[in-house]
């Protein structure tokens, strides 16, 4: 190797090596976040986010290995571009509701994370499989948001897992199992509570290698029967499997599982006996509302020294109730509401002084006997036929309301400052902004909500916490503890911050990790629990009022500082090339277009094919400065506006308001693709505006307004037979374009006929990409994704499985065709089009005895033809079945095979709207007459007319 070489060598790779572990792919990173999120800390400026001490990052040896932002009100997305922060650890970006999109797969990448927490985020679509790449991961919680699709298999990799919560969502199917959560031995919670999950409980998912805790699967769809290898899990404490579909009878060997305390099987299908439960150190049980064979109440029950709940409702017990379980010393609730008790209840004897309900409405207890003074505590007898006889006034023969409010921490002996806006009055009566959320507990083993000593001890325990950590907390406050719907206790809690009479964001994030991290450990009996923050909007502390992004100029010049240091003077032009490089991908971000040329419409950076972009300045020119009186439409998007060219063309202008933004690469990815989609039955985009920071989507204005319009005769158009047929033709076509020929396929999600639009010839032009979804390539034919739609027009199998396929935009398109032979919205007065056609149709009868349902409007005098045909097509698009539906390509031949039959050239141009429809016109010879060419050559069998 000759010496200049080596040089060349030493001078290509010694900035690589000076580089090697990059603070500058954590900065990029960093500013992709940002640029993708709003609300981001505004002390997030300049160029070394560990040296400037950026809020919510901890960083070690100068990289990021810390990325906290919690309660920061961050709203938009998370860029794919974090996986750039490589040696991240703990990423918790809990409590930010407005933070959605989809979890990008690239978070795989971050090797090195140990804590992944998202709660009560807006994240969406399903969890991605590549988590199961993170194999140091420890917390997992995902809890409370709209995650969808399945669980992936591809968690069992993760064997160091202890805390998996996925619950608050909207997965779905079955547990995965091997692979899937079988092999996490080291998990100590499957928190999987509340969501749609389904099919049985695998018994491959128990083992005696566990070590879990708590299972928490309440509130899903699971069906079968519990299975018996759960009896091998011994370590388990708290078993949710309440509100299932779960039948069969209990296995016996449950009886093994010594250490649980909370056991909830109530809402489902169980049978047979109740099984001997006292080998469980039980407190807290609820087997309601199953179908259990009668039975008397179990004798053991009355021997289950710890039992503080027993719930019981609707689970067939008759016979009297043993006054032996009233001495229970725990005892704190009796619920036997809806059974078939009988006899005597007699409770004076001795009982549990923890004792403070006593529910045994709708029974057939014929006596009370209370001698002695009887129970003084809440007694509820009411349907019963001991309220029927003179009774009837006594106490228990009504419900009784409780008085004692709900709990409120106290005032620490000191009288309440009065306070102002929204400050409140802490314990210790200082006004301040608190920092406020709802902790839910999942299985507490208490039920006696009054008792103070509960809170006490959590306030006490929580404010340890704090002080351990020297987080400037003066004060916690507790209160309004509640029972939810799912029977887990709630209970507000207000944290006040010491010094200052609010926290920081470095505070605020702090603490809140600590919560949503699981640092924080309740007292005994609290059980687990997830912490839901409110938004925290009075943060103190810096402030820069402008928060203006880096320009490359400033990036450059601290990067040549940075090279002057290394006193490689040769080496600066290498390293700030490939700084720049860097920092123009990082600006490229934050404006997708900058280096793109609009004059030079080759080889820019926007692949746009005919559209065109345009300054804010030109579309408020077109538009009248977006005046009221060019509006002509609103929609979850934005507004709309009409507008003209200078050309004189119409356009239609789509102005995003600051909500449904997206962020620039996702807003560039779709003009992309709506730029190649090219179709004379689809609304087609002119241009855009991406400018000022507004998005706003320039398309052809289409006069005659929408088929919805057109049927309900608000825009004055006569839609005759002949004419319904041609336009169920071009939206057929338009869709079995973007199905069949837009490369990558789309499926539009919304088909309805407010989303068909007329043109001046009465073409069917499809509007509306708004909610398209690029059908990835390898995921064709299951695109998983958050349920989208419109009522009535939504495919049920895509409903019930969320897998979204072109059938699904049939579905639609079939609802769209009973529209146009009925002018019915698809759901009017309760009625849903597809049930009416079904029941009034009567395939032996002319008109398949359609007449009274049909629109008068499309000429019931004149010959219909081919509306059978039409009818037997729509009925075929909204099987409930996708795979019985046919594809869009053969809905297209199909309404040509009717319009050739009804004597109809299916290629003939529409009439415009004045001209009466000429039939037998063929070779009707208008100038726009061949434009079908995108669509001709795709469909062999297609007639393609002499001329
Ligand atoms: C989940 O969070 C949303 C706000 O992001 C809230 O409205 C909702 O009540 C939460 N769900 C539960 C079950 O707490
Ligand atoms: C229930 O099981 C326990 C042991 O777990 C046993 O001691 C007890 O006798 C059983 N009770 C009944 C009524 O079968
Ligand atoms: C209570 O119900 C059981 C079972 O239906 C019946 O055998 C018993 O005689 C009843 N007892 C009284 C006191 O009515
Ligand atoms: C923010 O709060 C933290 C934690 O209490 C404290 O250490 C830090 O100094 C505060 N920062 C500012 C800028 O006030
Ligand atoms: C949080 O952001 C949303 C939208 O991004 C906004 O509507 C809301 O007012 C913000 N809340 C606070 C407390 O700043």
């Amino acid at each position: 190797m000759g010496q200049r070489t080596q040089l060349i060598l030493l001078l290509l790779f010694i900035p690589y090596f000076l580089m090697e572990r990059t603070a500058g792919d954590d900065y990029n990173g960093l500013l992709s976040l940002m640029n993708d999120m709003k609300n981001t800390p505004p002390n997030w400026v300049g160029s070394d986010p560990c040296g400037n001490k950026w809020d919510g990052i901890v960083c070690t040896n100068s990289r990021v290995t810390t990325l906290q932002l919690l309660s920061m009100n961050l709203s938009g997305t998370l860029s794919g571009e974090i996986q750039l922060l490589s040696e991240l650890q703990t990423l918790d970006l809990s409590y930010n509701s407005y933070l959605t999109g989809q979890l990008p797969p690239s978070i795989g990448s971050l090797k090195k994370l140990v804590n992944l927490n998202l709660i009560g985020c807006g994240f969406f679509g399903s969890i991605p499989d590549t988590i199961g790449n993170l194999q140091q991961l420890t917390t997992l919680s995902l809890t409370n948001n709209s995650f969808s699709g399945p669980i992936p298999a591809s968690i069992g990799n993760l064997s160091k897992l202890y805390w998996l919560d996925l619950a608050v969502n909207q997965l779905d199917g079955p547990i995965p199992v091997s692979p899937g959560l079988d092999t996490l031995l080291q998990a100590k919670h499957f928190h999987l509570d509340n969501n749609k999950l389904s099919g049985e409980i695998p018994p491959q998912l128990f083992s005696s290698n566990m070590i879990l805790l708590h299972l928490i699967l309440n509130g899903n769809n699971l069906n079968g029967s519990i299975p018996d290898t759960l009896g091998n899990v011994q370590t388990l404490e708290v078993i949710r499997f309440d509100r299932n579909l779960l039948s069969g009878t209990l296995p016996s060997n449950l009886n093994n599982l010594v250490k649980v305390n909370e056991l909830y099987l109530s809402n489902n299908k169980f049978i047979g006996p109740i099984p001997n439960l006292t080998g469980m150190s039980l407190t807290y049980v609820d087997l309601s509302n199953n179908s259990f064979a009668v039975s008397d109440i179990p004798p053991w029950v009355s021997t289950l020294q710890s039992l503080t709940t027993l719930v019981m409702e609707n689970t067939q017990l008759q016979g009297t109730v043993p006054n032996s379980i009233f001495n229970l010393p725990n005892l704190q609730t009796l619920t036997l509401r809806n059974n078939k008790l009988n006899g005597t209840l007699n409770i004076s004897t001795s009982y549990s002084n923890k004792l403070q309900l006593i529910d045994l409405q709708n029974n057939s207890i014929a006596e009370y006997v209370d001698t002695a003074g009887g129970y003084s505590k809440n007694l509820i007898l009411v349907d019963n036929p001991v309220c029927n006889k003179l009774d009837a006034t006594k106490s228990y023969c009504a419900v009784s309301q409780s008085n004692t409010p709900p709990y409120l921490t106290p005032p620490n002996s000191c009288v309440p400052a009065q306070c102002t806006s929204k400050q409140i009055s802490s314990p210790n009566c200082k006004c301040a902004y608190p920092y406020s959320g709802t902790l839910v507990f999942r299985a507490p083993s208490f039920s006696d909500l009054e008792n103070s000593s509960y809170y006490i001890a959590l306030q006490s325990s929580l404010m340890q916490c704090f002080q351990n950590f020297s987080l400037p907390v003066d004060s916690v406050s507790l209160n309004n503890p509640i029972k939810d719907s799912t029977k887990n206790l709630e209970l507000s809690l207000e944290l006040f911050s010491s010094g200052q009479d609010r926290f920081n964001r470095t505070g605020i994030s702090i603490i809140g990790s600590l919560l949503s991290g699981q640092t924080f450990k309740p007292p005994q009996g609290f059980g687990p629990y997830y912490f839901l923050a409110d938004p925290y909007g009075y943060y103190a502390g810096i402030s820069t009022e402008s928060k203006k992004s880096l320009s490359i100029g400033v990036i450059i010049g601290a990067v040549a500082g940075g090279t002057i240091l290394l006193l490689l003077l040769v080496l600066a032009g290498v390293y700030a090339l490939r700084q720049k490089r860097r920092a123009e991908r990082a600006s490229e971000k934050l404006n997708p277009f900058a280096h793109w040329d609009p004059n030079n419409g080759s080889g820019g950076i926007p692949q746009l094919k005919g559209a065109r972009s345009f300054s804010f300045e030109e579309l408020k020119k077109y538009t009248n400065k977006f005046s009221e009186a060019n509006s002509i439409g609103s929609g979850g998007y934005g507004k709309v506006y009409q507008g003209i060219l200078p050309t004189g063309q119409l356009i239609a202008i789509k102005r995003a308001q600051t909500e449904s933004m997206q962020g620039g690469v996702e807003f560039k990815t779709e003009i992309e693709l709506l730029s190649r989609v090219h179709h004379k039955n689809l609304v087609s985009l002119v241009g855009f505006c991406f400018d000022q920071g507004e998005q706003m989507l320039v398309y052809e204005y289409v006069p005659n307004g929408t088929l919805k319009d057109g049927l309900s005769g608000k825009s004055g158009i006569r839609l005759d037979w002949i004419r319904r047929l041609k336009v169920a033709l071009g939206a057929a076509r338009g869709l079995a374009y973007l199905h069949e020929l837009a490369n990558p396929p789309i499926i539009h999600r919304d088909i309805k006929s407010t989303n068909i639009l007329l043109d001046e010839r009465l073409n069917a032009k499809v509007a509306d990409f708004g909610l398209s979804k690029l059908m990835g390539d390898a995921e064709i034919g299951h695109v998983t994704t958050q349920v989208k739609g419109t009522m009535g027009y939504l495919d049920p199998e895509y409903y019930m499985t969320q897998q979204l396929t072109e059938k699904s935009d049939v579905y639609g398109f079939g609802v769209v065709m009973l529209e146009l032979i009925t002018a019915r919205m698809p759901i009017e007065r309760g009625k849903y089009i597809v049930r009416v056609v079904q029941t009034a149709m009567d395939k032996t009868k002319v008109l398949y005895n359609l007449h009274e349902i049909l629109d008068p409007a499309i000429g019931l005098q004149t010959s219909l033809k081919g509306l059978e045909k039409f009818v037997d097509l729509a009925m075929r698009c909204v099987e409930e079945s996708g795979a019985n539906r046919p594809a869009m390509g053969m809905v297209v031949k199909e309404i040509e095979n009717i319009m050739e039959q009804a004597g109809l050239n299916p290629n003939a141009e529409s009439a415009t709207t004045s001209e009466s429809y000429d039939v037998n016109k063929e070779n009707s010879h208008h100038p726009y007459s061949n434009e079908g060419f995108e669509y001709s050559g795709a469909y062999p069998t297609l007639k393609i007319e002499p001329h």
